[in-house]
């Protein structure tokens, strides 16, 4: 599959060598055609891997991912351009993390609405599915780091894009359970994870964990 990666961060890279691992043709978008990171990943990554802007990037990709840093996610889809990525899924990892008053960030946006409804509302022809962005890139494409089962969330609000993400989930990234928590407001509720998740990770020193619901 012909996939567009928008973003050069640790993200955007976990995310595109996993995808070119498994035999795709990755496009990595950034806001310069020539972004070092990038170009480091493609040399790196092999034939199947490229760089170009977040629009060449969007254009390319049959399927997106947005691995933009949360508070500047929508000035990086409108540079990727609404032309390029309408009709198509926009696998939304972002979390919108303030970091500019120190730590631990504050959200930018939460409670009555997430950036995951920003988003969709900003495309409303974009299929955008928030997941993964309740756990460490490292893990999100290894769940098996982290051992026993342990769970990631879905939102969304088109059913049949959902169900093909959680399809690419299970068999692409080898997740066994995948909760699928409704529409796209529920992205408020996986979004606003993250001010715990931080604290979690400072108690326990590593990125290595993930949330488990039992019932
Ligand atoms: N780190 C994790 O394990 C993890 C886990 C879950 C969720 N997330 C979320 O995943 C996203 C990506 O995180 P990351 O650490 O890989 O990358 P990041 O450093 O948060 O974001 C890097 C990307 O943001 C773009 N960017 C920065 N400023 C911009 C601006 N003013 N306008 C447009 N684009 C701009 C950069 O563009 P250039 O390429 O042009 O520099 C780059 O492509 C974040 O939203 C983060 O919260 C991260």
């Amino acid at each position: 599959m012909k996939i567009g990666i928008l973003g050069t961060g640790i993200v955007g890279k976990t995310i595109g060598t996993k995808l070119v691992q498994l035999g795709h043709d990755v496009k990595m978008g950034s806001r310069t055609a020539n972004n070092e990171k990038a170009s480091e990943w493609v040399k790196a990554s092999g034939a199947n891997a490229s760089q170009g802007t977040f629009a060449e990037a969007a254009a390319f990709g049959e399927l997106l991912f947005n691995c933009t840093s949360g508070m500047v996610s929508l000035e990086a889809l409108k540079i990727a351009g609404a032309s390029n990525m309408n009709g198509k899924i926009l696998i939304d990892i972002s979390n919108p993390l303030d970091f500019s008053k120190g730590m631990p960030p504050t959200l930018s946006v939460c409670n009555s609405d997430s950036l995951g409804e920003q988003i969709q509302r900003a495309y409303p022809q974009v299929k955008v599915v928030k997941t993964l962005n309740t756990l460490n890139c490292n893990i999100m494409v290894n769940p098996s780091l982290v051992p026993g089962s342990h769970d990631i969330f879905v939102s969304g609000n088109d059913a049949g894009a959902k169900a093909k993400v959680v399809d690419i989930l299970k068999s692409w990234f080898g997740w066994k359970t995948v909760i699928d928590l409704g529409d796209i407001t529920t992205a408020r509720g996986t979004e606003m994870l993250l001010p715990i998740w931080i604290r979690l990770m400072g108690a326990f020193q590593t990125p290595n964990f993930n949330f488990k619901i039992v019932r």
